[in-house]
């Protein structure tokens, strides 16, 4: 019998001995191997359609670190490129893409059935992880949520407050929700190819879902999550997902029960009483804060070490709060996991 995964073992509700940690973000620039292979592939959107080499920065975290899992390397922004939007990422700007504001905008994106043509490089990569991890690592697919994801489309670059997508959803509900709909069957159809590729554990990332009122919360973040997720489950009813509605504060209570999520990832502003009372309904991941990866010392120590004492009572999955960031130290990602698994 091979023993099962620790991360699943937290996604099944179970409390572990010691939790399964990975990052968020954690194939990506801070480490100077990912440099070199991004460099090789030419750039980063090369890099994601590039199967070998995709698969190859996805392993270097495992290599290093030894997490518990491995996360596909792709972007959430690759479903809005196979639909048909044009999409470069400007370096130090980040990602430029062609809008979609008007019906007729709307009505060109390709079909969905049309998207796997383009995405099918990510689908080999999966296939490639799932025979090159060892055992114990669990393999992670992902995609972006349809409201973050929109949010992207309808501005063409990230923005402070997603106003555009705010403006659009107030001005034009009909484009709006025509656009939530198509990404909610893209993702759909995408996710369903990556658990059929080997994914073990999907995660959604809404990062922008604290945008959001409340009412809009409850029809765009929650609504095209749970269709997703409830998708997923009629073909694939054991398959875990995490979601994380960063910045949903308060409203991360319930939120597992109302998307049928296994896994609910909290940002860094969550108090560690807060966590524990989710700890109650569902595996909680996080949070640790992503600056604590620039600054290490003590401070990264006492913070492992509380966030690790203060969770071990339920399952729990350690993480950051959001993505590690390009100034973080890989030193400092072996200090905490020092002090996690001593
Ligand atoms: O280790 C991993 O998690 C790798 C896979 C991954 C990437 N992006 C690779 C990437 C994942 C899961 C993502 C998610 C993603 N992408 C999100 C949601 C999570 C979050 O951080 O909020 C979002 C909003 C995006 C969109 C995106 N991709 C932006 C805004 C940018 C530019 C700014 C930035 O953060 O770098 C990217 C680029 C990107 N995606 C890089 C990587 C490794 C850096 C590209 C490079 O210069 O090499």
């Amino acid at each position: 019998m091979t023993e099962e995964k620790l991360l699943i073992k937290a996604l099944e509700g179970k409390t572990t001995s010691k939790p399964p940690v990975w990052l968020m973000r954690q194939a990506g620039r801070y480490l100077p191997e990912y440099r070199a292979t991004r460099a090789k592939a030419g750039d980063f959107l090369s890099l994601c359609y590039n199967s070998e080499l995709a698969a190859k920065v996805s392993l270097q975290p495992i290599d290093r670190f030894n997490f518990d899992a491995a996360i596909l390397f792709a972007d959430i922004l690759l479903i809005p490129q196979a639909l048909g939007v044009q999409l470069k990422f400007v370096e130090g700007e980040g990602p430029r893409l062609s809008t979609i504001n008007t019906q007729r905008e709307l009505n060109n994106l390709r079909p969905v059935d049309e998207i796997d043509a383009t995405l099918l490089p990510v689908y080999e990569t999966v296939r490639i992880l799932k025979s090159r991890l060892p055992n114990h690592v669990a393999l992670i697919g992902f995609a972006g949520a349809p409201w973050t994801v929109a949010t992207y489309m309808i501005a063409g670059k990230g923005t402070v407050d997603q106003s555009p997508a705010h403006n659009l959803l107030k001005h034009n509900n009909i484009v709006f929700e025509g656009l939530l709909e198509k990404i909610t069957a893209a993702t759909i159809n995408y996710l369903l190819m990556q658990i059929k590729s080997g994914a073990e554990v999907i995660q959604i990332f809404d990062s922008w879902a604290g945008s959001l009122n409340r009412t809009d919360f409850e029809k765009y973040c929650i609504k095209p999550i749970n269709t997703i997720i409830s998708s997923l489950k009629k073909i694939y009813p054991r398959i875990p997902i995490i979601v994380f509605p960063r910045g949903a504060q308060q409203r991360y209570l319930g939120f597992a029960k109302k998307t049928g999520a296994q896994s609910v990832a909290v940002d860094q502003n969550i108090s560690l009483e807060f966590m524990k009372m989710l700890q109650l309904e569902t595996c909680v991941q996080g949070n640790l804060d992503p600056t604590l990866m620039v600054k290490g010392g003590n401070e990264l120590i006492d913070a492992t070490k509380r966030l690790r004492d203060e969770m071990a009572g339920g399952p729990h999955i350690f993480n950051l709060g959001h993505g590690i960031t390009p100034d973080a130290c890989p030193k400092h990602v072996e200090l905490m996991l020092r002090v996690l698994r001593d």
